[in-house]
């Protein structure tokens, strides 16, 4: 089953992803040639720190971009997406997070990035808000929050938001820290899945590398295969899980 990835910087010129056009094209050849096939175009929305980009311009640019994978004869499919920053999230319009939230209509979700200085209320927030717009949430690495202190995030999971591990922090890339929460996320089963984050030309660690290091890990097969392949799929094709499934007359009249 080829890969899918939910969290990646290939959208080229806009973030601290990829530069280029050609930069984009190449790293998308390493993703056909190892078989990450669905990838999520999530530049970065955070005004503060990438003030030209343009949400209304994204869906062009990815077009842009899949035209130019197609015309080398490669398979990765783009799809839409943005890493949302929470203070973001406090002041988009309702028209600018439709443009950047993933899965299916009725089961939109949106990749929300756990802050690096901490989780705070304006986090809890922009959680909040997102949940009450009807937004399912994936939490873009937990485990880089300095601090590490996530039991702030059990009222987010327990209301259904879900877990993203990078890749790159099980490898160890963002230092031993992120690297023993990642584990610990991960080995626990609190993470739900794993994402590359990748920004082709600085930090290119695609997901095949997770399924490796989760077996160094001491994760099971099945997980394994749900954290790189079927639960990343889930989202993709179905979407919120808490919406994705059909209504049954049991759950819509749970007194019954
Ligand atoms: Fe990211």
């Amino acid at each position: 089953m080829p890969y899918v990835d939910l969290h990646c910087h290939i959208l080229p010129g806009l973030d601290d992803g990829a530069r280029t056009l050609a930069d984009a094209v190449r790293y998308a050849r390493v993703l056909d040639a190892e078989d990450v096939l669905d990838v999520a175009c999530t530049s970065h929305i955070k005004r503060a720190h990438f003030p030209d980009i343009d949400i209304l311009e994204l869906e062009g640019r990815r077009a842009e971009l899949q035209a130019a994978i197609r015309a080398e004869g490669l398979q990765v499919t783009l799809h839409p997406g943005g890493e949302l920053a929470h203070e973001d999230a406090l002041a988009l319009h309702d028209r600018e997070l439709e443009l950047i939230a993933q899965g299916p209509s009725h089961a939109q979700w949106l990749l929300l990035e756990c802050p690096f200085a901490g989780l705070d209320d304006d986090f809890d927030a922009a959680v909040d808000r997102l949940t009450r717009l009807g937004y399912g949430l994936l939490l873009a690495h937990p485990e880089r929050v300095v601090g590490g202190d996530l039991e702030r995030l059990d009222p987010h999971l327990e209301a259904g938001a879900l877990l993203q591990v990078n890749v790159s922090s099980l490898l160890g890339a963002h230092g031993p820290a992120a690297q023993r929460i990642g584990a610990r996320l991960v080995q626990t089963g609190r993470a739900y899945c794993l994402a590359s984050d990748t920004h082709p030309g600085t930090r290119e660690e695609i997901l095949p590398f997770g399924s490796d290091a989760l077996r160094r890990l001491g994760v099971s097969e099945v997980q394994a295969f749900r954290l790189t392949q079927s639960n990343p799929r889930f989202l993709l094709r179905e979407g919120n899980p808490r919406l994705a499934l059909p209504e049954t007359e049991e759950r819509a009249n749970p007194t019954r």
